[in-house]
């Protein structure tokens, strides 16, 4: 009997290979797409959001197959993806392009990408042009700069041509210069007086980066919009970690909030390590793996 044969595209694009929805979603309607008003509403429903990043076609489909509320095209694509030291040479062009391969899997989530370093920093017509670009060229839904009041007119730009945006305060990554390292952020005032600024500046919702619990806590209270929190304890309304940290994927740097949910690095080492041996030994291909 021939082995049976896999054809080109023959996994449904509904269902991923191994991949099984955990239970109902907490955010929309099941089997429809998050909607910005869904994303936002959850924060007054009590419902608390999962995110993740993904960066590729094959993530993005197991992501938002697993139930993700969102998944964010992060520029940590550049440390995790890239092999920098740090997402500052993220390009807008790489952006939009792994904006568009995140697209092509994701059939629920809400789906958010970054705006790159120096992508909207120079004037809030940069940022909207730019803004633009990741959501008509790359299909993001919605867009995230990094930077609490001093994004205000970025984001004012942004929203007002009915591009949802999100902000990002706390350790903003692209700011690593100026902070020197990944450091923990305690000034609670100047937290708060970020979140409500960029509240006010049409924001749909805010990444809380490496903040005390206690302060998270207290931006959550501070804002209607939904809190976003990595690194800043149990008190926001929803979470994210970059999925290659929580996979184990990726080795280079370990942040202490980063949770590892599987060893994934460990599994692929183990199973290259195999076919490396049987290719070596001629135990592969075998019968099973070969045309008659
Ligand atoms: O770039 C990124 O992945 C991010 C998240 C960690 C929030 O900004």
């Amino acid at each position: 009997m021939p082995a049976p044969q896999r054809e080109p595209g023959s996994m449904s694009r509904k269902s991923p290979a191994g991949a099984s929805p955990a239970g109902r979603p907490p955010v929309g309607k099941e089997s429809e797409p998050v909607t910005v008003p869904d994303f936002v509403a959850a924060k007054a429903q009590g419902r608390r959001l999962a995110t993740l990043t993904a960066y590729d076609y094959t993530m993005a489909r197991l992501l938002d197959a697993a139930g993700v509320d969102a998944i964010l095209v992060g520029d940590s694509l550049g440390m995790v993806v890239q092999g920098h030291e740090t997402a500052l040479p993220v390009t807008l062009e790489e952006m939009i392009y792994h904006t568009r391969l995140v697209a092509r899997g994701v059939q629920r989530a809400l789906l958010i990408s970054d705006l790159p370093f120096m992508s909207y920093q120079v004037s809030p017509q940069q940022a909207l042009a730019s803004a633009g670009r990741l959501v008509k060229e790359g299909g993001a839904h919605a867009v995230k700069v990094e930077g609490g009041l001093r994004c205000v007119p970025a984001i004012e730009a942004i929203a007002a041509a009915d591009i949802p945006v999100m902000g990002h305060i706390g350790l903003t990554p692209q700011s690593v210069r100026r902070l020197g390292g990944f450091r923990v952020q305690r000034d609670e005032p100047k937290l708060i007086a970020d979140a409500q600024a960029v509240e006010a500046a049409g924001a749909f919702a805010i990444v809380v980066e490496c903040v005390p619990s206690a302060t998270a806590e207290k931006i959550t209270a501070a804002v209607k919009i939904p809190t976003i929190g990595i690194g800043a304890g149990p008190g926001c309304d929803g979470q994210i970690l970059v999925s290659h940290d929580l996979l184990g994927l990726f080795d280079d740097f370990k942040p202490r909030f980063a949770k590892r949910y599987a060893d994934l690095g460990r599994e692929i080492l183990k199973a290259v390590e195999t076919y490396v041996r049987e290719v070596r030994d001629g135990t592969f291909p075998d019968a099973d793996h070969a045309f008659r």
